[in-house]
């Protein structure tokens, strides 16, 4: 069920996003290809802590039938200057380049190798068809078909703030500083919260990873020092492990629309 805030507003929010940069169309292209084996960053893990009393209201990865229909309506996101689509089988080579270079990879604890992106890229296709949503490719309307990914997914590690959704996003290095994430979050942001009616979102990273921070900050996510975190996946005593949290709920993100 939508969260009231959500629900009573969304013809308004939606006409206020369709006068706004990006607009959600449907194009009921998601390709299917076979899972394949998760790697040691995107394993599935779905232990979900369900008797954690400060979980996040949204239950993934049981969306309703609703929104698992809406979610359909989500396969492709446009933007003023970006298309958010379903990944292809050439995206690979360029997601393999940024996955192993250092300056993309410097806040996670390894390169990628080839192999590894061709799992990822498994990973993130069968996410769609399980959620019906997930990290988009992205691409630059009429200059680059691939940059990188910007989206929604399910995190698989346990943590004291499970379940959640988390925006994610990862471009390559000659990308950056156009304001191609920020606007790719916006947009993944208001089909998570008008689309799929989810009640909050959230967005993490390792402490020092300030260009992730600022994007975070400049979509109106909300940090509190009290989530901070040390990733499950990261080795005690690795200067990775600490994590930040951000929280952006449907309400605040419904109010700033109005601003
Ligand atoms: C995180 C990441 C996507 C941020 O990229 P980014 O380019 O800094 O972020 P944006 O695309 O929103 O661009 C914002 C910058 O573009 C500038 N900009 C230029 N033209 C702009 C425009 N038309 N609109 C908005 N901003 C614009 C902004 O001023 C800002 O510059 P600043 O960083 O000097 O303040 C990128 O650093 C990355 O891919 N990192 C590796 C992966 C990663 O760490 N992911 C997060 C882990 S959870």
């Amino acid at each position: 069920m939508r969260s009231p805030i959500v629900g009573a507003r969304l013809a308004h929010i939606l006409d206020l996003l369709a006068e706004d940069s990006w607009t959600n169309v449907y194009a009921g292209e998601l390709e299917v290809r076979p899972p394949g084996a998760p790697t040691t960053e995107t394993a599935i893990d779905r232990r979900v802590a369900i008797s954690n009393p400060r979980r996040l209201a949204v239950s993934p990865p049981v969306l309703s039938a609703r929104q698992q229909r809406s979610a359909c309506n989500s396969s492709v996101l446009t933007t003023a200057r970006l298309r958010l689509r379903p990944w292809r089988d050439e995206d690979l080579e360029p997601f393999a380049a940024l996955n192993a270079d250092p300056r993309v990879r410097e806040f996670f604890p390894s390169l990628q190798t080839h192999q590894e992106s061709a799992e990822s890229m498994r990973y993130i296709d069968d996410h769609f068809r399980r959620h019906g949503f997930g990290l988009w490719a992205v691409e630059v309307i009429g200059h680059a078909s691939f940059i990188g990914f910007v989206g929604l997914s399910v995190p698989s590690f346990d943590a004291p703030f499970m379940p959640c959704i988390e925006l994610g996003y990862r471009l390559a290095f000659e990308h950056w500083g156009r304001g191609y994430a920020t606007e790719g979050a916006r947009a993944a942001l208001a089909c998570g919260f008008a689309t799929l009616g989810l009640a909050d979102i959230v967005a993490m990273t390792a402490v020092g990873n300030v260009r992730s921070r600022r994007v975070m900050e400049r979509v109106g996510m909300k940090y509190h020092a009290a989530d901070d975190f040390d990733h499950p996946n990261i080795v005690a005593g690795h200067p990775l492990r600490r994590h930040v949290l951000y929280r952006l709920t449907a309400h605040d993100w419904a109010a700033a629309l109005h601003e």
